[in-house]
Parts: C-alpha cells; sequence; structure tokens
C-alpha cells in the first residue's frame, strides 16, 4: 500500500498504463469490459451513459459480481467446514465497514452470507434491511449502551447473533444491559493474537501495542474468561481475531487460526466446557493497480484456514470448533469503480526539467481518502473511448484546496486526454464511499448498482440542500 512515487519521466512508457478489464480481471467488476465502440461498460451498462443518465463523481457497483464474491466466500465456508468432514459448520459474514447500504444488505445475505457491523448505524441499517438477527454481529472498543441495546433487542427481542467483546469493562456493561432487559447476551471475546499483518500499521490489528481486544498471553483473557463466567446473562460462545487488513497470501491466517485453536483450548479447560466457536476477522487482500500481484482466490484463503485449524485442533485433542470469517474488502472492493469527469489538465514543471501532468478530476479525497491517508495506489482508465496517442505519465487529483489531494499518484494516460473525459477508477468499492467525507462542502457521491442493463440509485447522492439542512 506504499505510494509508488516513480519519479516524473524515469519509467519506461506504457508501464503504468491501467490494465484493460481482459488483461487483468481482478482488478474490474466481473462484468466489465471494453465494448466495440471504445466505451467501457459494467453490467451492461456503457459508463458514458452513468455520466450522462445519473452523475459524476459516482461509485458504480456491478451487483452480479457482489453477489457472486458473497456466495464465493459463503459457500468456501460451508463447504471447506462441512461437519461431514469432521469439522463443525463455517460462516461467512460481510463486513459491513467496507461498504453497507440497504442493498448490499439484501444481495450478500441472499448470497448466504451474514452482516458484520461496527456501529449503531451499521446495526441498523442491517436489520432494517432484512438481515437477521441470528445472522448479525457488532464488534467496536468502545460501544454506546445504546449499541448494546439494540444489538440484544434486535428481532423481538431475541438479539443478534454474537456481540465481540473487547475490554474486561465491557463484561459489566453488557450484563447490565442484558439484565435490564431481561436477556441472556452471546458473547465471542477478540484477543490479540501476536499476528502482525496487513497493508499497514493502521490497518494491522492483532499485536500488542493497538487498542482492539484483550492480551492473550498477559492474564488479560484470563480475566474476561472468569468474569463472563460469573454474571448470569451472557454466554460465551467463543474466541475472535482480526489480525489486519490488505493482507497477501494465507501464512499470516494460518498462523492466527492455530494460536486461536490453543487459546479456545486454554478457555475449555479452564471453563470446563468446549468452546462452541471461533471468528478468525476478514482481511483478505485484493490488487489496486497492475502492479498488485493477482490476489489469493477466497477458496485457497479457507483451505488453508481449514487446515490450520484441523491439524492445530487434532494436536491439541479437541472437537473442531464451528468457524466463521469477517471479509470486507475482497467482496466489495472490486465490484465498483470511481467515475469522475476530467476538467483542467496543466503540466508542472518539475527541477530536473522532467514534467507532471496533472489531471483534475470532480471528485477527489473527500471520495477516496486511501491514497492520502494511507498512501494507496490506484489506477484510471479513460471510460469514454479508447485513444491511440502516446501516453503520458499523470498524476489525477481532486478538487479540494490541499496538495495532498491524489486519487492516482501515478498513471499513464493518452497525451489527447481532455476536459470533458471521463475516468474509472477501480476497486474502490471497499473504504471509498464508507470513508467519504464532506471536505470542502463537497456533496458525497451516490452509489449506482448496474446489473443486466439496467442501473439505478442504491445510494442517492448528497444535494448541497442535504448538508445545508444540517445548519443552526
Ligand atoms: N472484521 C473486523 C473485526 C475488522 O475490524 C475488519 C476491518 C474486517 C473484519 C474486514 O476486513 P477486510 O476484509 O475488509 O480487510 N480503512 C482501511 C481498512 C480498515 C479495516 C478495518 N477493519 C483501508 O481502507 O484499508
Amino acid at each position: 500500500m506504499t505510494a509508488a512515487t516513480v519519479p516524473a519521466g524515469e519509467s519506461a512508457p506504457g508501464t503504468l498504463v491501467c490494465p484493460e478489464p481482459a488483461e487483468r480481471p481482478d482488478l474490474w467488476p466481473w462484468t466489465a469490459r471494453r465494448r466495440d465502440d471504445g466505451v467501457l461498460e459494467i453490467g451492461g451498462v456503457a459508463l458514458a451513459d452513468i455520466a450522462a443518465d445519473f452523475a459524476t463523481p459516482a461509485f458504480v457497483m456491478d451487483r452480479a459480481d457482489l453477489r457472486g464474491r458473497a456466495r464465493v466466500w459463503a459457500t468456501a465456508m460451508a463447504e471447506e467446514f462441512w461437519d461431514g468432514y469432521g469439522m463443525s459448520g463455517g460462516d461467512a459474514f460481510y463486513a459491513g465497514k467496507a461498504f453497507l447500504c440497504s442493498d448490499v444488505v439484501r444481495t450478500v445475505t441472499e448470497a448466504g452470507m451474514g452482516v458484520d457491523t461496527a456501529s449503531l448505524g451499521e446495526l441498523t441499517l442491517a436489520l432494517r434491511a432484512g438481515a437477521v438477527p441470528s445472522a448479525v454481529g457488532l464488534h467496536g472498543n468502545n460501544k454506546l449502551d445504546a449499541e448494546i441495546e439494540t444489538a440484544l433487542s434486535a428481532g423481538d427481542g431475541q438479539g443478534i447473533e454474537r456481540i465481540f467483546i473487547d475490554s474486561l469493562d465491557e463484561v459489566a456493561q453488557i450484563e447490565s444491559i442484558a439484565a435490564r432487559l431481561g436477556t441472556t447476551a452471546r458473547v465471542m471475546i477478540r484477543v490479540k493474537t501476536g499476528v502482525h499483518a496487513g497493508g499497514n500499521e493502521y490497518v494491522s490489528t492483532g499485536h500488542e501495542d493497538q487498542k482492539f481486544g484483550v492480551g492473550a498471553f498477559d492474564g488479560q483473557l484470563d480475566e474476561v474468561v472468569a468474569a463472563i463466567k460469573a454474571s448470569e446473562h451472557l454466554e460465551l460462545r467463543g474466541l475472535h481475531s482480526h489480525i489486519g487488513s490488505q493482507i497477501q497470501g494465507t501464512a499470516a491466517f494460518e498462523e492466527a487460526a492455530g494460536i486461536i485453536c490453543e487459546l479456545a483450548a486454554r478457555v475449555s479447560a479452564k471453563t470446563g466446557a468446549p468452546l462452541p466457536e471461533i471468528d478468525l476477522g476478514g482481511g483478505a487482500g485484493i490488487a489496486y493497480s497492475g502492479a498488485d500481484p493477482v490476489p489469493t482466490a477466497p477458496i485457497e484463503v479457507v483451505r488453508a484456514i481449514a487446515g490450520a485449524v484441523r491439524s492445530a485442533c487434532d494436536r491439541l485433542g479437541i472437537r473442531v470448533p464451528r468457524v466463521s470469517l469477517e471479509p470486507g474488502r475482497s467482496i466489495a472492493g472490486p465490484t465498483t469503480v470511481t467515475l469522475y469527469r476530467v476538467g483542467v489538465i496543466k503540466d508542472a514543471i518539475l527541477d530536473d526539467g522532467a514534467r507532471r501532468r496533472y489531471v483534475s478530476i470532480d471528485g477527489g479525497m473527500a471520495d477516496n481518502i486511501r491514497p492520502a491517508l494511507y498512501g494507496a495506489t490506484y489506477t484510471a482508465a479513460v471510460a469514454n473511448r479508447v485513444s491511440q496517442a502516446p501516453v503520458v505519465r499523470c498524476r489525477v487529483v481532486g478538487k479540494h484546496c490541499e496538495s495532498g489531494d491524489v486519487v492516482v499518484w501515478d498513471v499513464d494516460l493518452p497525451e489527447d486526454l481532455g476536459r470533458g473525459d471521463l475516468l474509472a477508477v477501480p476497486a474502490t468499492g471497499a473504504y471509498g464511499y464508507s470513508m467519504a467525507s464532506n471536505y470542502n462542502m463537497l456533496t458525497k457521491p451516490g452509489v449506482v448498482a448496474v446489473e443486466d442493463g439496467a442501473a439505478g440509485w442504491v445510494v442517492r447522492p448528497q444535494t448541497l440542500e442535504d448538508l445545508l439542512a444540517l445548519q443552526g
């Protein structure tokens, strides 16, 4: 995720050209293709038509792709952890923080996934959109009473599937709310496994010196287990670990799986009862540009985890618990492109005399903060036509009032690119809209879902009136 800052004019022409959907299908929504007339289409809808009939900027989401990815994870978990293989079943929960809207909730749940939430907003939206409480989870390192109350009263008081306890403090908080509501809270404990993985420090969560979870090897876990055991309204379902995000390969997941199984054995020895479940979080990585490797297929990740869980449980002599995962980015990320319209283009003459072309688009860091926040690299392709013109090294920038407002650090775009052309930035479906802001009082773009030749807003764009309505 570090910025590929290639000095202007130094790399060979063509090396940073955005791969076409046919060249790197993993980078693009499943149904993306370049039509004979040169226009990019997704879900059977030309991006030029989206720009004309809807708006730019807009997030364009391939719903069939989302459904397919959700199904792949749900099926892989169900099959690899099928109890006929001596396992105890497996589930996949979509991590709503990547991108949540009602349409996404309906699509992923129809595909067999549960929904994992991390705030009152995410939880309320998921439940209102029809996610069944028995397939919903709630995370958070500092949960509000209102979040716990909503979780425990969901579905006429049956409550959601599990609440992830993140600290000793929370045991008393959840116990007292459950007692007041006259219910039992099913809980799992989030632990720090010590496994350090992920794209960068901000998204790496398994190690000791960060805010999530309880220490596994310093007495904290034992304290939390004892407190849950002593409480009347909490039922301990299992252990949870999320080691980070944008993880490549399977090794870190396997390591965490082995550690969680050992901890599960330790906890059940203490409580005298087997722990029914473990959850190994999310984190599978995706590709953002042609420079990134093709990501590990979900089935490979799930198989590797299944192998690690089985061998750890065999070694420890415990029954394999039910296993769940919470993928977010790998489901939503590649399904979506952001469609922008090109405005001002200017060349900066650098100290060494080289030029860098700055291509300004009608969005920026308010709809994609990831390049500024993490140095994340993206790429871009011209969406409304093909060009035979030679390429020139460009930086795609937004319209905000700071120079860190970069959407694509380096990309080779045709020399004849001009005002009014459309750019599609792929792989913006996860942590794009969900981290969007109103910086500079820009309105948030909407999300258009495309499928089978039809397009429609699933999240309408904000209007200036929406923003002004907040004023006192
Ligand atoms: N489960 C838990 C408990 C999590 O905290 C997360 C992500 C996930 C699952 C989903 O992880 P995924 O499969 O999407 O990697 N804003 C950052 C990513 C932050 C991830 C936070 N937690 C980014 O844009 O890269």
